[in-house]
């Protein structure tokens, strides 16, 4: 099948797991590409007032698996913003995980993941909410591969 994986990563975590699961995918029998969100003004954190440098086409894709770090109890402003914005999920099979600091999901994490979902089936897609990466966690390294393992599952 054919995966487009959109992120959005800060300081790398997001593009950490991102790559890993890319991998894993290809190894898999997938193509599986890697599209970044960046946002114009970086510093930006007003979701109405986000520009995106790069707006992925996901018409190609089968699945879209989407990645986020989490801001503020919330998912981050880029990936909101891109959701808010983007005309091409409707109809998609779309799956998502969001990466966070905090070593329990309720920090922020579930929110996040929730408020993704939530975007996803307002476009029109078929949102799957698949998992939480607690970077903080000293489970942190198997937590990884169940994710990857949950997203890879297609
Ligand atoms: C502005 C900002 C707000 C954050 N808010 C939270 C939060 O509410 N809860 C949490 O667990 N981590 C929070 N974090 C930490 C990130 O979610 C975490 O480090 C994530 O893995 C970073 O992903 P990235 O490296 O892909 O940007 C925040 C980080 C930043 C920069």
């Amino acid at each position: 099948m054919k995966i487009g994986i959109v992120i959005y990563s800060k300081s790398g975590n997001t593009l950490l797991v991102a790559e890993a699961l890319a991998k894993n995918l290809i190894s898999l029998g997938h193509l599986a590409s890697l599209e970044k969100l960046t946002a114009v003004d970086k510093k930006q954190i007003d979701v109405k007032k986000i520009v995106l440098e790069s707006a992925p086409k996901l018409d190609g894709y089968d699945v879209v698996i989407l990645g986020s770090p989490v801001h503020g109890f919330s998912l981050s402003p880029v990936m909101q913003a891109y959701l808010l914005q983007t005309s091409e999920l409707a109809g998609k099979r779309v799956k998502g995980f969001v990466t966070q600091h905090f070593p329990y999901p309720w920090m922020g994490g579930s929110r996040a993941l929730g408020q993704m979902m939530t975007a996803c089936k307002a476009k029109g897609a078929h949102g799957e909410n698949t998992g939480i990466v607690n970077w903080s966690s000293k489970h942190r390294d198997q937590r990884i591969q169940e994710v990857i393992e949950k997203l890879s599952a297609i």
